[in-house]
């Protein structure tokens, strides 16, 4: 129970091979109560296996681990017993011939809430979902999104401190993914609840994350918070600056900055700044020094998709760790 407080979660050195395939290679995991984890790797690169060990649905090769202080080993009906697992797939654990209210109401009993508790949990938990005006409809009538929402919400109506989302945007439409993720920061405000999803979609990850686990072919390449990743792992923020400046003044420019590797074209400077550095600060600087005049400034800073492509190519060409 040591690092109960700290981290909810804890893994080290989980393995789970399929026959000759490494599913997950020697996995170290610590989520910290409360935040929002997100493993990101492609299709088969091992996110909803590690799942499965967590919930103990999967029993792993090697390695050891602790969830809610209990044991992943041993006292595995524990740790069933406090956490809320969706699937992906759509529909999962939602009744489509009952009510919205009634298939929440069926989970309530499941779950062994009684009476006028389970009423009253159940009708909160519509209108948390947003499902309250929904809910004499049945499931198969309301749309993807919203039955997706009722899967997340029979998982909510108990409030277990974790709650693991698999793919929980998958097949959705733009609008239904906007809700969910909308909601799934919602529930993490309320309840405090610690969430560790799964994804493919970089914008979801970086949209949703406290912190970002990289998996690829069952190797973990890199956790970290956004910022963090961006600042190790990609070296350079695109800085725009479009500007009136002499030909003396661009080349006096391009002189003192060189290490930005400057470009001018259509009258818009073009640096590469290492980013979280003061760089553009001094470009800025000797710009009003030399009295260019600044007409418009922008930059773009490198995506998590760049990031990822960035970590799963390095280690392919590298072939190591990162
Ligand atoms: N029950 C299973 N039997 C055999 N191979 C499996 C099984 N479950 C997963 N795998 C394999 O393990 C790898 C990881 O799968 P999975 O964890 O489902 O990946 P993800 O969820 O990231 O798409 C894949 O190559 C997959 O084919
Ligand atoms: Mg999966």
């Amino acid at each position: 129970m040591s690092n109960f407080a700290e981290n909810i979660i804890n893994l080290s050195n989980i393995t789970k091979c399929f026959g000759s395939e490494v599913a997950l290679n020697s996995v170290n995991i610590s989520v910290k109560k409360g935040e929002i984890f997100t493993v990101l790797g492609k299709n088969g690169a091992g996110k909803t296996t590690l799942i499965k060990i967590i919930c103990t649905l999967l029993l792993p090769d090697k390695g050891s681990g602790t969830v809610l202080g209990y044991d992943l080993l041993k006292e595995d009906k524990k740790i069933r017993a406090n956490v809320s697992l969706v699937a992906p797939t759509v529909d999962v654990g939602v009744d489509p011939v009952l009510t919205v209210y009634e298939n929440l109401m069926f989970w309530a009993v499941v779950y062994g809430l009684e009476g006028y508790e389970a009423e009253k949990r159940v009708k909160e938990t519509l209108k948390i979902l947003g499902l309250y005006e929904v809910r004499d409809r049945w499931a198969m009538e309301i749309s993807a999104g919203m039955r997706q929402k009722l899967g997340i919400g029979r998982a909510i109506l108990v409030r277990h401190p974790i709650l693991f989302l698999d793919e929980p945007t998958v097949k959705l439409d733009v609008e239904s993914k906007f809700t969910i993720r909308n909601f799934i920061k919602d529930v993490r405000e309320r309840f405090g609840t610690t969430i560790l999803l799964t994804t493919h979609y970089y914008d979801e990850a970086e949209e949703l994350s406290d912190r970002i686990m990289i998996i690829d072919k069952g190797n973990v390449l890199a956790v970290d918070t956004l910022q963090s990743l961006k600042a190790k792992l990609s070296s350079a923020e695109t800085i725009y600056i479009k500007a009136e400046a002499s030909n003396e003044q661009v080349k006096s420019i391009f002189s003192m900055f060189s290490r930005f590797m400057p470009q001018y074209k259509n009258g818009i400077f073009i640096f590469k700044v290492p980013i979280f550095t003061d760089g553009m600060e001094e470009i800025l600087k000797v710009f009003v020094e030399k009295h260019i005049n600044i007409v418009e400034i922008s930059g773009k800073s490198p995506s998590l998709e760049e990031i990822f492509f960035f970590v799963v190519d390095a280690r392919y060409k590298k072939n190591e760790k990162l």
